[in-house]
Order: C-alpha cells, then sequence, then structure tokens
C-alpha cells in the first residue's frame, strides 16, 4: 500500500514536470511565432521541393513565392488566414486542377502567377482585385477559362495558352482595360480567325513557337490589328510559305502596329529585307529585334528608304551563320536609314559606312562591337548626331576619336567607354559642341586634360589610370561634373581652375586625406563624392570631417562610404564617428594647454618658496633626516665616548638672549619625549670653578655644544670660547660636536677679524637658524633634537642635569620616543 502511494507521487510529479516543460514549449514557440510575424511578410518558399503549400504560413504574410515546388493542389485550408496575401508566385509547380474560391478570403491579392503547371482547367472566380494574373504554359486545352475573367475590372496582365482558341473566349473580356496580353501558342491547334480582335489591350505579346505556317499567318493577321504595341518571339521559316512576299505583304497591308519587336528571329538575308521594305512603308516607328539570327546568302539589295515611318532602329544581338561576304553590303542597308536612333549592340560590327548623304541619324548607339579607330574617319555627313555611343569597343587612340568628331556639328555626348584608349599627346581635333564625355575605363592618363573639347560641361574618366589633375586646366571653365573615380588620385584635385564645377567624383582613389588647398579650393563644388577612399584618420582629415558636419549633404555617399583605413586601430570606422580630440591636432590649442599648467607651476613653486619658504622646511627635512641616519649609523662609534658623558648638550648663551633660551629653548628641548638633558651655566656650573673650567667641563661631559648665535653673543661671548676651541682638539679635527643656533641674523662686519673661524662657520652656514614663523619651530626642535639625540642610560641615575622640571625624564621612557614615531610626528 505504501510503496504504491509513493509511486503515485512519482507518476504525478512526472505529469507535472511534463506539463510544465510542455507549457515552457508552447510558450517559447508562441514567441518565436510572434517574433517571425513581424519580421516577415515576404515568405519566400521557391525551389524547396514542396509538395504542398507551407501550413506555418504567417498571417501576415503578404508576399508568398513557392514557386519551383512539386505541388499538385492548393486547398482552401492554405489560404484561409493569410488576408493580407497580395503576391502569389505558384508557377513551374504541378498543379493541373485550381479551385479559384480559394482564394476568397484573400480579396487584397493582387499578383498570381499560376504558370508553367499542368492546369487544364479552373473553377470559380479569382478575386477582383488582380492585377496580373499568368496561366499560361499549363495543359489548357481552350480559351474558354477565360469567360469567367470579366469580372477582374482592375485586370492589367494577362498570360494565356492553349491549343484552341475560338471568338467566343475573348469576348468575355473585350470590355477590360488590359496593358498587356501573353498568349502562349505553342501548342497553339486550332485558331478560329478573328479571335485576337476582340482583345482590348495596349500591348500583345505572342509567343509563336511551332507553329504552323496556316496558323501564324492567320494569327499574324489578325495581331498586327489587335493592338500597337506587338511583340513577337519565334520567328522562323518565313519564306517556307509559297509566296512569301504577299505573306508578309497581307500581314503589313493591314498592320496598326507602330512599336514592334520582334525576338528570336532566324531567317534568311534576303527574307529579312524583304520584310524590311515592308515594315519601312508601314505604320511601324519603332521597330526592334533581339536575338537576330542571319540566314543565306547576303548579296547587295536595293533598299528603298522613301515615305517611312521609323524613326527608331534597335538591333541587339546578331549571329551571322554565313561565312563569306561583303560586310559593307549589311553595313550600308544600316548606316543610310533615315531615322533617328540607330542601335546596334552585340552585332560584331568590324567597322560602319559613312551615310552618303547627309544623315538623320540623331542617336547612334554601336556600343559592344568589335569596332576601331578607323571608324567615321572623314565622314562628314553625320551633321544631325547628336548621341554617339561606342561603349565596349576597340578603340585605341583618343586623337582618332577626336577627328572622328570633328564633322559632327551637332554631337552632344560621345560615350567611348570600356575601349583601350591611351593618349600620346598628339593634335586632338574635337568638335566644339561636344558638352558630354565619357572616357571611363580605359588606359588615360592625365595627360588627356590636354585633350578635351573646349566646351566640355561633363566629363567622365572613371576607371582610367589617372594620378592628378594639371593645374593649367584653364580650358575646363564650362566643367560641370567631373568624374574621377576609380584612378589613382592621391588628393583631390584643386579646383581653383574649375570655376562651374558642381559635381566632383573622386570615389575609389588612393587619398589619403584631402589636403587643406583642395578643400579650400573645391569649397564651391556643391557635391563631392569621395567614398571608398584608403582614408588616414588623423589630423588632416578633421577639417574634411568637420566640413561635412558643417555643412551636411555635400558629401555623396556619406556616411556609409566613408570609412577609416588606417591607422589600424581605427580601421573600419566611419569618419562619421571617428573624433580626435581638438588639443592633439591644433598647435594653438597645445601650446596653451601644455605651457599654461609648467607657468603654473613655477608660479606655484616661486609662490612655496618666497611666502611658505618651502626651501627652508625641505633643508630642515634634508637634515633632519641625515642626522637620523648618522646617528643610526655612528651607534657604535659613539659608544665609549658615552660612557663619559653627562649631557645631551651644553648651551652657552649671550645674557641678552638668556629669556629666551629659558622660556623658550629649555622648555621644547627638555619637553619633548625623549629625555634629553642640557647643561646650562646656570644650573649645572660647579661653584668654585673658573666660567672657563666649568665651561670646558661642562663641555667634555656634554655629546655637543649649542651656542646660541646672536650679535650680542658675538661680541661679547664668543672669546671665552675661543680659548677652548684653541685647545680642544675634538673641535679643530671634528665640527661634529658643535651647533651654532643663529638666533639673530649677525651682519659679517660684526664678527670681529679676529674670529676668522667663526666667519667660516658663518659662511659655510653650518648653523640653524631660529625660524620667526611659529610654523617651522616644530620642525626646528625636531632637527635640533635629532642632533644630540644619544643614548645616556648610564647617566641617568645620576641625574646631574637637574631635569627636575616638570619634565618626567625617567628611565622606563627610555624607548618610548623612538625615531619612528618622530618622524611620524614631524611629517603629520
Ligand atoms: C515570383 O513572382 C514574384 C513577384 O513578381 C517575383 O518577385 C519572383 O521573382 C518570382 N519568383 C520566381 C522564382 O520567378
Ligand atoms: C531616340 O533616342 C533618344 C535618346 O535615347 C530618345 O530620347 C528619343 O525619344 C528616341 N527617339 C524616339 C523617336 O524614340
Amino acid at each position: 500500500m505504501e510503496l504504491s502511494k509513493a509511486t503515485q507521487y512519482k507518476i504525478q510529479g512526472y505529469i507535472m514536470a511534463a506539463i510544465f516543460f510542455l507549457l515552457i514549449y508552447i510558450c517559447s514557440s508562441a514567441l518565436c511565432a510572434g517574433q517571425e510575424m513581424f519580421e516577415s511578410h515576404t515568405a519566400n518558399y521557391s525551389h524547396k521541393s514542396l509538395a504542398a503549400v507551407p501550413r506555418n504560413l504567417s498571417l501576415m504574410t503578404t508576399v508568398l513565392d513557392i514557386s519551383f515546388n512539386n505541388i499538385a493542389a492548393m486547398e482552401t485550408s492554405d489560404f484561409n488566414y493569410t488576408l493580407d496575401l497580395k503576391v502569389l508566385n505558384a508557377s513551374h509547380n504541378q498543379m493541373k486542377y485550381l479551385d479559384s474560391n480559394i482564394f476568397r478570403f484573400d480579396s487584397e491579392l493582387e499578383y498570381l502567377d499560376l504558370s508553367y503547371n499542368q492546369l487544364r482547367n479552373i473553377s470559380g472566380t479569382f478575386p477582383n482585385n488582380l492585377h496580373h494574373l499568368d496561366i499560361s504554359f499549363n495543359d489548357f486545352q481552350t480559351m474558354s477559362v477565360c469567360r469567367g475573367f470579366g469580372n477582374m475590372l482592375l485586370l492589367e496582365y494577362l498570360g494565356l495558352g492553349a491549343s484552341q482558341i475560338v471568338k467566343n473566349d475573348f469576348e468575355g473580356i473585350a470590355h477590360l482595360h488590359l496593358k498587356e496580353v501573353f498568349i502562349e501558342l505553342n501548342p497553339l491547334l486550332d485558331y478560329e480567325n478573328g479571335s485576337l480582335l476582340s482583345l482590348n489591350t495596349k500591348k500583345l505579346t505572342l509567343d509563336l513557337g511551332l507553329l504552323s505556317n496556316k496558323d501564324r499567318y492567320n494569327v499574324l493577321l489578325d495581331a498586327v490589328n489587335t493592338t500597337k504595341i506587338l511583340d513577337l518571339s519565334h520567328i522562323y521559316e518565313w519564306n517556307i510559305h509559297t509566296d512569301p512576299e504577299k505573306y508578309i505583304f497581307d500581314i503589313v497591308k493591314n498592320s496598326k502596329v507602330t512599336d514592334l519587336t520582334m525576338r528570336h528571329v532566324n531567317v534568311d538575308w534576303k527574307m529579312v529585307v524583304l520584310a524590311l521594305q515592308y515594315i519601312w512603308h508601314s505604320s511601324v516607328e519603332i521597330l526592334n529585334f533581339y536575338d537576330f539570327s542571319l540566314k543565306g546568302k547576303i548579296e547587295q539589295t536595293s533598299f528603298d528608304y522613301s515615305n517611312t515611318s521609323v524613326k527608331v532602329f534597335n538591333l541587339q544581338g546578331v549571329n551571322v551563320g554565313v561565312f563569306q561576304f561583303d560586310q559593307s553590303v549589311v553595313y550600308r542597308v544600316f548606316s543610310n536609314m533615315n531615322i533617328e536612333n540607330l542601335t546596334l549592340n552585340f552585332a560584331n560590327l568590324l567597322f560602319m559606312v559613312c551615310p552618303l548623304n547627309f544623315s538623320t541619324f540623331q542617336n547612334i548607339d554601336f556600343s559592344n562591337n568589335a569596332l576601331t579607330d578607323d571608324l567615321f574617319q572623314d565622314c562628314s555627313t553625320l551633321i544631325n548626331l547628336k548621341c554617339l555611343k561606342l561603349r565596349q569597343n576597340k578603340l585605341e587612340k583618343i586623337s582618332k576619336v577626336s577627328i572622328m568628331t570633328k564633322n559632327m556639328p551637332s554631337l552632344e555626348y560621345l560615350d567611348v567607354s570600356h575601349n583601350l584608349l591611351t593618349y600620346d599627346e598628339e593634335d586632338c581635333h574635337w568638335s566644339e559642341s561636344i558638352a558630354k564625355l565619357n572616357l571611363a575605363s580605359n588606359s588615360l592618363t592625365e595627360s588627356i586634360f590636354k585633350c578635351l573639347p573646349i566646351n566640355i560641361e561633363i566629363l567622365i574618366l572613371k576607371n582610367n589610370d589617372i594620378t592628378h589633375v594639371p593645374r593649367d586646366v584653364a580650358h575646363l571653365d564650362g566643367l560641370v561634373e567631373l568624374n574621377l573615380s576609380f584612378n589613382r588620385l592621391a588628393d583631390i584635385p584643386d579646383c581653383s581652375n574649375l570655376r562651374s564645377l558642381s559635381l566632383l567624383s573622386v570615389e575609389a582613389n588612393q587619398i589619403l586625406y584631402p589636403s587643406f588647398e583642395s578643400i579650400e579650393s573645391c569649397s564651391r563644388v556643391k557635391h563631392i563624392s569621395a567614398g571608398q577612399n584608403p582614408f588616414q584618420c588623423n589630423c588632416e582629415l578633421r577639417r574634411f570631417i568637420k566640413q561635412e558636419r558643417e555643412a551636411p549633404g555635400r558629401l555623396i555617399g556619406w556616411p556609409e562610404a566613408y570609412v577609416c583605413k588606417y591607422p589600424d586601430n581605427v580601421r573600419g570606422t566611419m569618419l562619421k564617428d571617428f573624433d580626435l580630440p581638438e588639443i592633439t591636432c591644433n598647435v594653438f590649442i597645445l601650446i596653451p594647454v601644455i605651457i599654461l599648467p609648467i607657468i603654473f607651476f613655477i608660479v606655484l613653486i616661486i609662490g612655496l618658496c618666497k611666502y611658505l619658504d618651502a626651501p627652508w622646511f625641505l633643508k630642515m627635512i634634508w637634515q633632519y633626516t641625515k642626522t637620523k641616519q648618522r646617528t643610526r649609523t655612528s651607534k657604535q662609534g659613539y659608544q665609549s665616548l658615552q660612557k663619559d658623558l653627562d649631557f645631551h648638550a651644553f648651551i652657552s648663551y649671550s645674557e641678552h638672549d638668556a629669556s629666551w633660551v629659558k622660556n623658550i629653548f629649555l622648555p621644547s628641548i627638555e619637553r619633548s619625549n625623549e629625555c634629553i638633558r642640557i647643561c646650562q651655566h646656570e644650573r649645572n656650573f660647579v661653584p668654585g670653578k673658573s666660567i672657563i673650567e666649568n665651561i670646558i667641563n661642562c663641555i667634555d661631559k656634554s655629546y655637543k655644544s649649542i651656542f646660541i648665535l646672536s650679535p650680542n653673543f658675538v661680541q661679547s661671548e664668543w672669546c671665552h670660547y675661543e680659548l677652548y676651541f684653541a685647545h680642544h682638539k675634538l673641535y679643530t679635527e671634528n665640527n661634529d660636536n658643535l651647533i651654532l643656533i643663529l638666533l639673530e641674523p649677525i651682519p659679517q662686519y660684526l664678527i670681529p677679524s679676529k674670529y676668522y673661524k667663526l666667519k667660516t662657520l658663518m659662511a659655510q652656514r653650518t648653523y640653524l637658524e631660529w625660524p620667526v614663523e611659529k610654523s617651522k619651530h616644530s620642525l626646528f626642535w625636531a632637527n635640533l633634537r635629532a642632533a644630540i639625540s644619544v643614548d645616556l642610560t648610564h647617566a641617568v641615575s645620576e641625574n646631574t642635569c637637574s631635569v627636575s622640571s616638570e619634565n618626567s625624564c625617567s628611565a622606563s621612557s627610555k624607548n618610548s620616543c623612538s625615531t619612528e614615531s618622530e618622524t611620524t610626528r614631524l611629517l603629520s
């Protein structure tokens, strides 16, 4: 019974723990889901091998890409909660059937791509808000599905594809104002004439694919009458038709197309010229060919350019399957076109013939070919040409290019970027009308500034080998924009001669820091782009940064593109965040900041010396420590001496100074903690003996002799001691035992000349001066005590020195006044 109860508790515990962890899991996953909800509104599940629409879609998903998966069906439940869905891309899946009612809650849905599935049927209705619906490249048998699209009044793009097109199919959407209809006619087997005509669209794009010739003919006949903008892909084999000329004529005759694009064209040269000739006299104004393959024999053919509406001819991507032919035959067809704009890109052009008559060309784009310096040399018929683009060719000499432009009096813009251009200082002959010149990505150096059109306003020299801009560029007065990015500049150019400059680009050069002069000279330039340089973040750079801080918006790309490269410790820091303290950079601040404290300290020291007498304190402290040290080191030496000593010091003074000695000296020196015994003649002299005897006796019994010097003493008392000094050997050998205290200053003249010894002592300043200031007194006494301090323990009992006064010089105090305590007291 007991055991089972324990098991019960155990199980309960497990359950509780499980619930606890489950709760934590739910909470955390809810939190995560919440995070995801706020993070992404675009869900990209493209190329994920999904078999179904993902379940865990955020409710706020607005763009869902599930293209390139294996989804076979979409369910109502997939989109019940994605109420904000605007874009759904479900192309390239395996759906066979769709009930469009599954989107009934997605009233926001605007873009729906169901192309490249296997749809055969769609039921229900799509949301009315759809702008873009693509159901092309599916397996629809008929276009009847379109009949249900009439409610989508906002529809702009419709992509379709079916095997059968009948008139009824498009009647249901005839009222829509479509912008573009794309019809993939690849599997088409059956076309009812006139069906396309019901479509109301600005642009019709048809993929003709492998359409049979009969259907192709019928579709094209209708297509050219349906819209003004027609885009046709996959145009092959026009010449298969029994009567190609009639075929083309029929189609072009009724055409209302103004803008014709043909992609993936693969036809005979003869057919091309024929078709072109008909188109030339049709309503077409803009003619585009993309991906053009020529076959058949290329021969000279006459071409009637008169009465055309064509203004723009654009041919991009030519593949010639013919090996031997006269290229000028082909080129002549183009060069004599009486149109505004001619573009021949990726056409392998090796040269171009000069138009025979004054040409109407205003814009020519021969980019991405193999043109050389011989292009349009001595060609003076391009008098209307305004813009010539020769990007990515094989031009080598800039002087030849300049000569080419000489006879183009209207040329405003020349693009010869991405060529192999160099300049060897030959003469240049630019057209004076050139205002914009693009020389990017060539091999030009700074010498190019000697070869520029005189009225140039915009000059692009990006990605060349320019190291600096020469100073004498006076003829660039009109230059408004100068692009020198991706060169090898070490500094921003001097702008003083570029008076009209308003945009300067020096991005990605080798500018460590723009010099002061350049910054100043370019101060009128409105915008400068100088990012991606290897900035050295130092004092010089501060001026540059400061300018942007003061007048923000001038530097293009600020702040992201402006990053410190050097020194290493700030590498990667944005210039915006870089700062050096003003003081480290500015000498005028540096001087005061360093000099002022020095002056202050000097003044302080002078003040201390003058008013607080610091040197005196220092001298005294030094003396004190020296004495202490000496006492300590020479303790042993005095041992023998001490045996005969009764006093620490003998004191001698003039009667005039007696009051000082009795009232100040003795109390101060004896009242200290140390047992100091002073031999004073009034107290300790032995009666009966002569003064001199007494003195000598006293001196002999004292460790030191203290003389209180004052003018009085010098004049009246000194003589007493001269005798002693004369005899006393110790004194003559060693001054150590003598302590002179200068109570009052003694002028030299007051010392009688016979006392040469005193004079010497005075001159050597080997005396202690009695300080007038009270603050100095304690140090004075300490010093003095240190000088006379010696262990006289054996004499204590005799106590001849009658220290019977209030100061208790008991034996027990032998160590109470240690050196340390003395020092601490002094210093505190
Ligand atoms: C699907 O359609 C969206 C919306 O236009 C588009 O951005 C995306 O690139 C498409 N995805 C693929 C894989 O084509
Ligand atoms: C010719 O090209 C220029 C420059 O690209 C363009 O502005 C102009 O509109 C074009 N002319 C026509 C008729 O499209």
